[in-house]
């Protein structure tokens, strides 16, 4: 079978990759989906059980770090497009081990963008798409908002490694006019989120009366985007965006992490069908997240002006239906917090 496009998605298995991967695989049945991942604790490939067979999807269980691996999935499918989304994403994890961080997401990402230079030689057609996040641009005060154009100001082991990775992206635009985007992303939720990321690990905890431990005073700001929109903002900068490009994405939806924090324990409350004030019982303030970005707020309006593309899902709505998902998937997050996940995986593919 031919297909009109070879798109290589990496970190497919994720939770933000999952989603785009069964957007471009049943919007575009003329693209073949290779999906490269390395399976790490947060790569699941439960995630996508709707659409493994599929006839344009195919997955590769490969470390974008290993040069003769990613090598051979671009000779094995005449690799095409690139949308690069692996990465180690936690930022409390690149605080206690910071060199993973600079091996996946800055090693990773020059050995994709150059094994894709080496194969691709002519550059017509091509497209290398970097996913990468608003923390680069470091933290907000009261007011104001990331623009494509704010300085780059990382403070974390995560987004320094994620900055260092859009300055290596656009530095193969420039030098070998490599064709490249990148889009920056305010904080996702929905389904299929890791249960280490504040919203499914407090759902899961109120589930089982456990404490939710509140990070410092709470008053931390982030702006937080439903993950099918960030999907369709993927697909529309896929197919729109011009090359050299960086386009912001957001929700325009901001929210103190305590004051979400009290929306969700009213809605766990209604959904468990507790008595009201039950979940809010559990917070716990604890010791703040060492070099905290105080707060994060997008601009996404070049992406609305230029492209067209605007979020669907608002709040509350959007996060009564991930409370509502995470309730009614026990298995996933059992066979998740178990590592049950990993077991059935890792055999399977390691064999
Ligand atoms: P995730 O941690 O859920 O998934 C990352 C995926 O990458 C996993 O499937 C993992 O197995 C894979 N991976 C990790 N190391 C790898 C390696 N060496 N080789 C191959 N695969 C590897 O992450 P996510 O939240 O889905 O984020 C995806 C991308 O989007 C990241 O680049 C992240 O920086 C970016 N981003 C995330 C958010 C967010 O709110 N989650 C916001 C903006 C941008
Ligand atoms: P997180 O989901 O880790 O995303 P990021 O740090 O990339 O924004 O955290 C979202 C916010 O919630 C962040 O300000 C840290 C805070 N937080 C807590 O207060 N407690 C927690 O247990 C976690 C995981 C996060």
């Amino acid at each position: 079978m031919t297909f009109q496009k070879n798109i290589l998605i990496t970190g497919g298995a994720g939770f933000i990759g999952s989603h785009l991967i069964r957007l471009m695989v049943n919007k575009y049945p003329e693209y073949r989906i290779i999906n490269l991942d390395a399976l790490t604790y947060a790569g699941n490939l439960e995630n996508l059980t709707d659409v493994e067979n599929k006839p344009n999807y195919t997955f590769e269980k490969v470390d974008i770090t290993k040069m003769d691996q990613v090598k051979a999935v671009f000779e094995k499918y005449d690799v095409d497009s690139v949308i690069h989304l692996a990465a180690e994403s936690h930022v409390d994890r690149s605080i206690t081990n910071p060199m993973e961080f600079v091996e996946t997401n800055v090693i990773g990402t020059v050995v994709l963008l150059n094994v894709a230079k080496n194969y691709w030689k002519d550059f017509a057609g091509k497209l290398f798409y970097h996913v990468s996040t608003d923390e680069v641009y470091g933290t907000l005060g009261a007011t104001g908002l990331f623009k494509e154009t704010t300085s780059y100001d990382p403070r974390s082991p995560y987004s320094a490694s994620k900055a260092s990775s859009d300055h290596f992206v656009r530095a193969y635009f420039h030098t070998y006019d490599m064709p490249i985007v990148i889009s920056n992303c305010s904080n996702n939720y929905g389904p299929y989120q890791f249960p280490e990321k504040l919203l499914p690990l407090f759902i899961n905890n109120i589930k089982h009366n456990k404490a939710l431990p509140v990070y410092g005073d709470g008053k931390y700001t982030r702006d937080w985007l439903w993950v099918e929109d960030h999907a369709s903002a993927i697909d529309v900068i896929f197919h729109k965006g011009v090359s050299g490009e960086t386009y912001n994405i957001g929700g325009n939806n901001e929210w103190t992490n305590i004051d979400l924090i009290y929306l969700l324990c009213e809605i766990m409350d209604d959904e468990l069908g507790r008595p009201k004030g039950t979940s809010k019982e559990l917070i716990t303030f604890v010791k703040d997240r060492p070099g905290h970005d105080k707060r994060y707020a997008i601009d996404a309006s070049k992406l609305k002006n230029e492209l067209g593309w605007e979020p669907s899902v608002k709040f509350p709505e959007g996060l009564i239906k991930t409370a509502k998902w995470y309730l009614n998937h026990v298995d996933w997050m059992e066979n998740v917090t178990s590592g049950a996940y990993q077991a059935y995986y890792k055999k399977q593919y390691d064999a």
